[in-house]
């Protein structure tokens, strides 16, 4: 038998987000209509060099839910189970894109799962519009100049901006035919 947890509707969304994006964004919305409340846990592994700081992160999310108080923010480190377990959650929300993160994230979710079974691992598929989009190439395209004003909160673009020192670039112009 199952043991009842504190509070079921409470789902945790574990990444690096470096930098949060609006696929992200997406995954929280989704969530946030099964769930109660989606607390975006951010893992601190310090064998990964990130762009963002922990702290940058946390700042980040918060600016991108400010005032939505059904979204939470927290970091941890360890087994994410453990963590789950500490903040009573009873699910783990994760994003799946493409059929190429499925083999990834399958792996976790069972691994999750035979750490602690009573935790349940959830997927949801963001819009196709993002189904392209990660943190990794986000970052790639505006150090090179690209605009990635559509697939990152204007606070991320914004902090990207002052960490490349590049300024923001204005969407092209439509190309007018002579009439
Ligand atoms: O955004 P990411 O980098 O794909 O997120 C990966 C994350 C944080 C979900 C994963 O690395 C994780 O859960 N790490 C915590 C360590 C852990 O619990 N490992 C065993 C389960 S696979």
């Amino acid at each position: 038998m199952k043991k009842k947890r504190p509070d079921g509707s409470l789902a945790v969304f574990p990444g690096s987000f470096d930098p949060i994006t609006n696929g992200h964004l997406d995954i929280v919305d989704r969530g946030l209509s099964l769930f109660d409340r989606v607390r975006m846990a951010i893992l601190v592994n310090p064998e990964k060099q990130p762009l963002f700081s922990v702290e940058e992160r946390l700042a980040l999310i918060r600016e991108a839910y400010r005032g939505n108080s059904r979204v939470e923010v927290d970091t941890f480190s360890g087994l994410l189970v453990d963590y789950a377990e500490r903040v009573g959650a009873s699910v783990i929300l994760r994003g799946i894109r493409a059929i190429s993160d499925f083999e990834y994230e399958f792996q976790m979710a069972l691994m999750n799962r035979r750490l602690d079974p009573q935790i349940e691992t959830v997927f949801m598929m963001p819009a196709e519009s993002y189904s392209y989009v990660s943190s990794r190439l986000v970052k790639e395209v505006f150090q090179l100049g690209g605009r990635v004003s559509d697939l990152v909160p204007p606070v991320v673009e914004r902090r990207l901006s002052e960490k490349y020192g590049t300024p923001i670039r204005l969407p092209r112009s439509p190309v007018r035919r002579k009439g």
